[in-house]
């Protein structure tokens, strides 16, 4: 299975803060953003990773990762997304990357604290389709939310004013190929993006689209508010690791 992490957009929600550097550059608690992503790919045994970026200081990317030296990795790949047109748009750009094997995508704003592989593994087994990983959140509004009836999804909305459940889609995304022709079919939402939502609901359509719920935290990283918690979070998990391997040297 590929990785892609997408990177793109402009961060406007973020500005004065991304007004001259990209959002995924931005540091949550001791490292950039970008390494988390990174590092969820890595721990799920995924190491062939495209990331695709845009909007401010794209070439940085290249200057802050190299070849993927932190992550234990040989050799890195990069697109460039032009414009900001949406997170379906960005996957769009993976296609030749690819090359019709199955794909894990994370957006390169979300956090986790648990790791991905179980649910990598079960979507290998998966025939075809997509796989995505929804979490209890308490502002389910910010997001693409499902309505689920008898434990099955039925429909996600994205930003519903009145969401349907209390869940929300999280960043993190497993599909077969046919994701590319899926794209291709799609047309611009009310905000003027193409929707990774409607992605899933064409999946969904397809009777091709499976959930499981994320265990661990999960955050995005993208308001001011989130960006702060993502960090309070991470540091909270660092320290107490660090606590752990204390212990455990002085036993
Ligand atoms: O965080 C999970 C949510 O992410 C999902 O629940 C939503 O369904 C999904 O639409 C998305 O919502 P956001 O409004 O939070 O997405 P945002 O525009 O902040 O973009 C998230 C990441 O996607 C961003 O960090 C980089 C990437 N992106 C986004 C856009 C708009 C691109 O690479 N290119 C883009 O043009």
């Amino acid at each position: 299975m590929k990785g892609i992490i997408l990177a793109g957009g402009i961060g406007s929600r973020l500005h004065p803060l991304t007004r001259v550097t990209n959002k995924h550059l931005l540091p949550v608690y001791d490292k950039p953003m970008i390494y988390y992503p990174m590092q969820v790919l890595v721990d799920a045994g995924i190491r062939d990773i495209l990331i695709v970026t845009g909007g401010n200081s794209a070439g940085d990317f290249l200057k802050l990762l190299k070849n993927g030296n932190d992550f234990d990795l040989q050799q890195l790949n990069f697109a460039y997304q032009e414009g900001e047109g949406g997170i379906a748009d960005a996957l769009r750009l993976a296609e030749y990357f690819a090359r019709g094997e199955k794909i894990c995508v994370v957006l390169g704003d979300n956090i986790i604290e648990s790791s991905i592989r179980g649910a990598k593994e079960v979507f290998e087994r998966q025939l075809h389709g997509a796989k995505i990983l929804l979490k209890e959140v308490p502002d389910p509004e910010r997001f693409g939310v499902p309505t689920i009836e008898n434990g099955k999804i039925t429909r996600i909305d994205e930003k519903p004013k009145h969401p349907a459940s209390s869940f929300a889609v999280i960043g993190i995304y497993f599909y077969d190929w046919t994701v590319f022709n899926r794209i291709r079919s799609l047309k611009r939402s009310a905000r003027g993006e193409y929707e990774i939502t409607d992605i899933n609901n064409s999946y969904l359509r397809d009777h091709q689209l499976t959930y499981e719920i994320l265990e661990g935290w999960w955050t995005d990283a993208g308001t001011f508010e989130s960006l702060l918690q993502a960090s309070s979070l991470v540091r909270a998990k660092t320290l107490e690791k660090s606590q752990q391997i204390a212990n455990v040297r002085a036993a």
